[in-house]
């Protein structure tokens, strides 16, 4: 009798201790079809060089994210002056009501500059980290600013209404996108027809930009990947110290001088 519970109590306990492997190896199976018929075509798998992450996507080793410790550099008093974030701003040529989106918002440091020029409209900060958007709460709580709209995207999702953005601004993020094919074909969706994806990244052609070679990108390397997606590069400005300022536009069906 005694042994029959035992061996019922320990049948049970085996259950119970393999039930959370179960779930695993599921979910396992699961992302690794998905993984499989991304990765097969689109991204490519090698041992990390120094910041990297291995991924390999269209030549290209995409880096390691910036984790939240990151948000005190990010907001430092001499970035403004470093980098000419004011000049970066004006250059986004915002309209008082237009639907701003800052991808890979972080602390938020554009996503409030950006929205002081919108208004009427919104700005949308997205972000997939938590910590990264409870500043940029903290933030608007703070400021008691009203159109600045926080947004948990997935690595693979910006989680914005389709059609729906004016202006996208990605700054120093894109290189380290886990996947970035599937978050620029996201935000190809998100924007209105027409509407300007600006890319910033430092720019990796200068050896003088005193950042590390994974968080910088060739000018050749964005358009050759934006073109993949289906963008259509509109132009360069050459006005920062350190990075390329690109502008891509969602082409529009209806435009007639849509640039090739
Ligand atoms: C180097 S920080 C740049 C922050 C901000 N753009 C700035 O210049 O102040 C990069 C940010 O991208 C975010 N990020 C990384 N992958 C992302 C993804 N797939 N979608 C949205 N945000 C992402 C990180 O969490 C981090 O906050």
């Amino acid at each position: 009798m005694i042994n029959s519970v035992i061996t019922k109590m320990s049948k049970t306990l085996v259950i119970l201790a393999l039930l959370p492997f179960a779930g695993t190896a599921y979910a396992e199976t699961k992302a690794s079809k998905e993984t499989i018929r991304v990765s097969k075509a689109t991204y490519t798998q090698k041992a990390p060089t120094r910041g990297g992450t291995g991924k390999i996507y269209m030549d290209r080793e995409i880096s390691q994210v910036m984790g939240h410790l990151g948000a005190g550099w990010l907001e430092r008093s001499e970035r403004e002056r470093e980098e000419r974030t004011d000049l970066l701003v004006k250059n986004l040529e915002l309209k008082p009501n237009e639907i701003v989106a800052d991808i890979g918002a972080g602390s938020g440091y554009f996503t409030f500059r950006m929205a002081k020029l919108v208004p009427e409209g919104k700005a949308y900060a997205v972000d997939i980290s938590k910590e990264m958007l409870a500043i940029v709460k903290g933030r608007i709580g703070k400021f008691k600013t009203d159109n600045v709209i926080p947004v948990h995207g997935t690595i693979t999702d910006v989680k914005l209404p389709e059609n729906s953005v004016d202006c996208v601004l990605i700054v120093d993020a894109y290189h380290e996108f886990s996947h970035p094919r599937e978050m620029a074909l996201s935000i190809l969706k998100a924007l209105k027809p027409g509407g300007r994806l600006v890319l910033i990244e430092y720019r990796l052609e200068d050896p003088k930009v005193p950042i590390k070679r994974l968080h910088k990108m060739t000018q050749v390397q964005s358009k050759k990947e934006m073109k993949a997606i289906g963008f259509d590069w509109k132009e360069t400005r050459h006005m920062l110290p350190q990075q390329h300022f690109m502008v891509y536009l969602k082409p529009d069906p209806k435009a007639k001088n849509t640039p090739k």
